[in-house]
């Protein structure tokens, strides 16, 4: 899988650029401050529809702006044109010049992994971060996900606003805790099922990277204890008092453990960033074996900070995605692409919002 081509429009820095692209690895360089990020980030926004700085449509508009405009043409099984257009005012995405209705089938046309140095809040950050990962593994490989995630949310928020109300409506109420539970339910029988899954990855992707032999856990931590529906009906005064919905899978952690311990309050500061970088290694390897194709990595900065031990975690999958013409697009600010790594490597100059062969 990979991106042939990408066109920019009033997106961050970028007034306009158009790019080629063939499969194989990209290194975007240039100093601080030009755009090397923002191309990832468009990278990312074809594939999730997020932005991996976690902000929404208004900021990636280019200043003074009213939209931007994203576009591509995706090689994998048959070639697809996207075009995502954003404005305050207007959204349009389209898959082959046709509107997309249903995101099901949209999501899976081009996946991306990327790997940056927000990555270390998977292992320091609020549960939330973690959540977040669980569940982009799961939308990137079982379709359904996503439309049920949506559907706990809605249910979820609906309920929140209920319990704001001055007065509570128990029948509304408890209808809203029927969807909750139902989708709930299978929210958590997925995540259970694929940590177990994910997790022998993982602990490859640590063993190979980490120079002590720790050893490293994850474990599914579920607000729910045993049984959704009853524990929420016995939440029901607590609920009273926060007014808000305070038990289910939006309260869900993954515990990150190393040698049994904690990793975000024992870790040291290098096991922390090895462990992240691990999970995300390990995402781009179960995705690759699922789909018997690796996704397009998108490497921020990172790699000429990781010692070399760190960076041969990375060999693995550099040579599948070198193997089956995927695509990788590694950002630097100087030319510090470690030899070792040594292939053939296109080099793209990054200024000012421009990007030049
Ligand atoms: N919405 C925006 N409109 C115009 N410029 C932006 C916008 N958002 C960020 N920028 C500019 O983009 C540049 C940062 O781009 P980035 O890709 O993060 O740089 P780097 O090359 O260091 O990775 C900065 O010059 C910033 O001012
Ligand atoms: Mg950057």
């Amino acid at each position: 899988m990979y991106l042939a081509h990408l066109r920019l429009r009033d997106f961050r820095n970028y007034a306009r650029l158009d790019a080629d692209f063939t499969p194989g690895f990209h290194l975007l360089l240039g100093d601080n401050a030009q755009g090397k990020t923002n191309i990832l980030e468009a990278l990312y926004l074809i594939a999730t529809l997020r932005s991996f700085r976690g902000v929404g449509g208004a900021q990636m508009v280019r200043h003074g702006q009213k939209g931007y405009f994203v576009g591509t043409n995706v090689v994998g099984q048959g070639s697809h044109d996207i075009k995502i257009y954003w404005s305050s005012q207007k959204r349009n995405l389209s898959l082959d010049a046709q509107p997309v209705r249903k995101l099901t089938d949209y999501l899976g046309v081009l996946r991306t992994v990327v790997f940056c140095t927000e990555d270390l809040l998977l292992v320091k950050g609020v549960s939330r971060a973690r959540r977040r990962f669980l569940d982009l593994l799961l939308s990137q490989t079982y379709p359904a996900y996503l439309p049920l995630l949506q559907r706990y949310t809605g249910a979820l928020r609906s309920r929140n606003a209920l319990l704001k109300q001055p007065t509570l409506n128990t029948a509304t109420l408890d209808s809203f805790s029927r969807e909750l539970v139902a989708a709930g339910n299978e929210i958590m029988r997925l995540r259970r099922d694929l940590v177990p899954r994910f997790l022998p990855l993982a602990c490859q992707a640590y063993q190979r990277i980490a120079n002590g032999a720790e050893e490293l856990r994850l474990e599914y931590q579920p607000s729910v204890r045993a049984d959704f529906e009853v524990e929420l009906a016995q939440s029901r005064r607590r609920e009273a008092a926060y007014r808000s919905t305070i038990i289910g899978p939006h309260r869900d952690d993954l515990e990150l453990l190393l040698d049994g311990r904690p990793a975000a309050q024992f870790g040291s500061e290098g096991q922390k960033r090895t462990l992240a970088i691990a999970c995300k290694l390990a995402q781009a390897e179960y995705l690759a074996g699922i789909h018997g194709s690796p996704p397009v990595l998108l490497i921020d900065d990172i790699m000429g900070e990781l010692d070399e031990k760190r960076r041969s975690g990375f060999l693995p999958l550099l040579d599948r995605a070198h193997e089956s013409r995927g695509q990788v697009f590694m950002t630097a600010t100087e030319e510090n692409w470690p030899k070792e790594l040594g292939r053939e490597v296109r080099r793209w100059r990054v200024e000012g919002g421009a990007v030049v062969a």
